[in-house]
């Protein structure tokens, strides 16, 4: 699980007037809209005794109170109010928990877990399509993954997949006819673009069989996006009919991922056609998660050593060696090192004001990282390419 990314906490419709607990990366954290309207996201630790904030309420001030014992902490995480001494007294110095950025998108409260100054970090990924509702007809939908989130991004780009996952999406025989067309990528995105052989829609869709003939080339170009760990799929079904999905697939913890879909589609746009593309897009994720949640080891390996590639994986590959390189940057969170401290010692993600204001002192340690190494970092960063495939 990797720090200083932007992350997908909650849907915006879920976070209302009363705080609400998030948990990412192993971490709790509460989540509040103030009076407004701005959604903050602070940690879920009461550095008094404990108490879990998002169990609180929300007050005059604009904070957030601990139900323990009523302290009030601002957007910023400093505690403005500490009841049992009384108004106007005097706020001990430690008196503040880590407060991290945040921002609405696409129905959804994006939050930067790190440390990172504004200016450094990586932007959230566009989404054009969902804005632009005279031409887009979008629905929503999550999917919660017993699954390591590297292996559910790995999932989701990977074409290959398809014509044995999803029936409704490829023929066996077919696999040697799909094809990667192109891969390119950047610091922390890459995008491939590919021709597939589907069957013809089904379901609700089932009048678009004289718009579209089995097995007719279709183009198919999925993108990937450190920040928010998001996939999105781009389907051009025919001359003027696509869809996208839009996935940010959010690290619960190690084990666990939590996928905020957004589908649009720029044909059939009537809401009477919502429910059918839900359903197929459940469809998909579960038929992708049967097989996900199966996968040994859980984790993805660290190195190509226990596995074998070849050339259609590289795209995966692409995906794999941005990772590897923000592990060589010093983002992932150490978690073997936390277990040894599990129920005794609660640790924290660093937030933007540990940087900016170094003089500042807080109650909690932050979460051990994995020591990187700027030399690999570099190293993997200048390949530029695609790790190499086995030779047969
Ligand atoms: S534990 Fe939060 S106010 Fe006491
Ligand atoms: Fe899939």
């Amino acid at each position: 699980m990797l720090t200083n990314l932007w992350y997908v906490a909650e849907w915006s419709k879920t976070v209302k007037d009363k705080p609400v607990k998030a948990k990412l990366l192993g971490q709790n954290f509460v989540l509040y809209r103030d009076k407004t309207g701005k959604v903050h996201c602070l940690s879920d630790v009461c550095i008094h005794r404990g108490g879990s904030l998002s169990n609180g309420w929300t007050t005059e001030r604009n904070c957030v109170a601990c139900p323990y014992h009523g302290w009030e902490f601002d957007a910023e995480g400093k505690v403005q109010f500490i009841p049992s001494r009384g108004e106007g007294a005097p706020i001990p110095e430690r008196a503040r928990i880590d407060a991290y950025p945040t921002e609405e998108r696409y129905g959804m409260i994006w939050v930067f877990l790190g440390d990172l100054p504004e200016s450094e970090r990586y932007p959230i990924p566009e989404f054009p399509e969902y804005d632009d509702k005279a031409n887009w007809r979008p629905v929503s939908l999550e999917f919660t993954w017993k699954g390591t989130v590297d292996r559910v991004v790995e999932n989701g780009i990977d074409i290959a997949h398809t014509a044995f996952v999803h029936p409704g999406f490829g023929y066996r025989e077919m696999a040697d006819k799909n094809k990667i067309l192109e891969v390119e990528r950047g610091d922390y995105w890459g995008r491939s673009s590919n021709v597939l052989y589907p069957p013809q829609l089904q379901g609700n869709f089932g009048l678009l069989k004289f718009f579209r003939k089995d097995k007719a080339a279709t183009h198919v170009t999925p993108s990937f996006y450190l920040p928010g760990h998001c996939v999105r799929l781009q389907i051009k079904v025919n001359s003027w009919m696509e869809m996208i999905i839009f996935d940010a697939n959010t690290p619960v913890d190690e084990n666990t991922t939590r996928s905020f879909a957004v589908q649009v589609r720029n044909f059939f746009k009537s809401p009477i056609f919502d429910k059918g593309s839900i359903k197929r897009t459940s469809k998909v994720f579960q038929e992708d998660a049967d097989i996900v949640e199966a996968l040994s080891p859980n984790y993805l390996p660290e190195t190509l050593e226990h596995e074998v590639s070849v050339e259609q994986d590289k795209f995966m590959s692409a995906w794999r060696m941005i990772r590897r390189k923000h592990i060589e940057m010093g983002w992932k969170i150490d978690t073997r090192a936390m277990k040894a401290f599990e129920g005794e010692k609660v640790f924290t993600i660093p937030s933007p004001a540990r940087r900016t204001n170094p003089h500042l002192k807080w109650a909690l340690e932050t979460v051990p990282l994995v020591e990187g190494n700027s030399a690999s970092a570099a190293e993997v960063g200048t390949q530029g390419g695609i790790p190499q495939v086995e030779s047969a």
